[in-house]
């Protein structure tokens, strides 16, 4: 009987396609140091991932909007700001940019646990003020600071932030890619963008700024990693409690 050749087996897609298996090697390293990194953050009880250490940030946002909302009574000043009044901008191009949603404490406390917990902290679009909150309550940072545009969320979040004890803070209205306002974050040592939403000519104007940094600077995006060959991403995080669901946070340091 004539012998059929043994069938040689195809050559394993990675060794083909040399590209996926660089991106397999990144995602298992990134999976086997986030593996760690968690091992490391359960069993280290000063954590910022220490669930009191994250009721204590929900409590301290809970308190500062009470005494915020307690002060605005006595002082009987109408809260109709509060609301932000985003279909003003629906006819901007940009209009996608200021659509609001809030990181929870849970995924920031996360992100914060891959970064570092000293220096200066900026969310770049701070809205309601929270992740400050978060930030000043969950790390040992000398100074909170936001950049945000809308009307409402800057003195919203400045009658929050008043309330907050022990960390020097400050809300600044302008735009996060300005000239000006690149210059209030250009110092930062961790700074923070819940970047869902944002569309993608502001994503680069945003990496181009950032560029500005120090080295070992972390930059944290939401879903969509910086587009600069100036950053490595170190982390990849699984945020779960955002109010608009969940979220990967990609955590990006200056090399
Ligand atoms: C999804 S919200 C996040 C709010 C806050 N960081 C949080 O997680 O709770 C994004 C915020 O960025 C603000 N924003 C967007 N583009 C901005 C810009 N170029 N300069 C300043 N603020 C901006 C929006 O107004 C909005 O409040």
């Amino acid at each position: 009987m004539e012998q059929t050749p043994a069938q040689q087996p195809d050559p394993p897609i990675t060794r083909v396609w040399p590209k996926l298996a660089q991106y397999l090697s990144v995602v298992d390293a990134l999976a086997a140091a986030q593996a760690s990194k968690a091992w490391h953050h359960a069993v280290t009880d000063a954590s910022p991932w220490a669930p009191r250490r994250i009721d204590g940030a929900k409590a301290a946002v809970a308190a500062c909007e009470a005494a915020a909302a307690a002060a605005r009574a006595t002082a009987n000043v109408p809260h109709k700001y509060r609301r932000s009044r985003l279909m003003d901008l629906e006819d901007r191009p940009a209009y996608r940019n200021f659509v609001s949603g809030e990181v929870g404490a849970l995924s920031l406390a996360r992100i914060l646990g891959a970064c570092s917990l000293d220096g200066k902290f900026v969310d770049l679009g701070s809205g309601t003020g929270r992740p400050l909150v978060y930030a000043a309550t969950l790390g040992s940072f000398a100074e909170v600071v936001g950049l945000e545009l809308l009307d409402g969320y800057v003195r919203s979040s400045r009658e929050t932030l008043a309330q907050l004890d022990g960390c020097k803070w400050r809300i600044h209205q302008q735009d996060f890619v300005s000239e000006e306002g690149a210059a209030v974050w250009r110092d930062a040592d961790v700074v923070f963008a819940a970047s869902t939403v944002f569309d993608e000519a502001q994503m680069a104007r945003l990496a181009a700024r950032a560029a500005a940094l120090k080295r070992g600077a972390r930059v944290v995006t939401l879903d969509v990693a910086l587009p600069s060959p100036h950053f490595a991403v170190e982390w990849l995080i699984k945020c779960p409690d955002c109010s608009w669901g969940a979220a990967r946070a990609f955590v990006q340091r200056r090399v």
